[in-house]
């Protein structure tokens, strides 16, 4: 019964975590650049920020709730001698990227956020949204027993 909860609650993070960002890059974004309009992204961030990053805490726990299922104790899980451990090293490595982004464009990026500095948010966003799609690909593979 875990296994299968803890599979509906990472299915659900995964649909605000990738939704949210997905909604961000492909129509908020554009739309700011267009406009030179930093705010647009701002009052986006302002609502999605705290629900999204619960939603990647969601998928942490669940992720490695799910790994423990898969790998007892976590051992072996890094041994990428199968798909399901690749897979997973995969998805962790995508989590660090995800994080390395998030901080630098929060602390680095955000707070002297303007016209200028523009596409360097944006840059983030596309990076972001692109590993949060891969974190998908990843996870149905593993659902659907490997692609290769
Ligand atoms: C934003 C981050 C993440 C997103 C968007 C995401 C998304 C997904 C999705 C959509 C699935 C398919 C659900 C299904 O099984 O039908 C999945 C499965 C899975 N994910 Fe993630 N994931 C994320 C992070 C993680 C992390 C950090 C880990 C491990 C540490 C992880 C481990 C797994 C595992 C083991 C499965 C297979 C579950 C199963 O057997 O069905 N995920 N993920």
């Amino acid at each position: 019964m875990l296994f299968k909860i803890l599979v509906v609650l990472h299915t659900l993070g995964a649909t605000v975590w990738v939704g949210g960002h997905l909604v961000l890059a492909v129509t908020v974004l554009p739309k700011a650049l267009q406009n030179r309009d930093p705010d647009l992204i701002h009052q986006f961030e302002e609502h999605f920020e705290n629900f999204g990053l619960t939603s990647l805490l969601v998928q942490v726990i669940t992720g490695l709730g799910l790994t423990w299922i898969y790998f007892p104790y976590f051992h072996h899980f890094l041994d990428f001698d199968s798909y399901l451990s690749t897979y997973i090293g995969i998805k962790l490595l995508l989590l660090l990227g995800t994080i390395a982004l998030a901080i630098h464009a929060r602390f680095f990026i955000i707070p002297n956020l303007t016209k200028e500095t523009l596409n360097s948010l944006a840059y983030h966003i596309i990076g972001v949204t692109t590993l949060a799609v891969l974190f998908v690909i990843l996870g149905a593979g593993i659902r659907l027993g490997g692609f290769f």
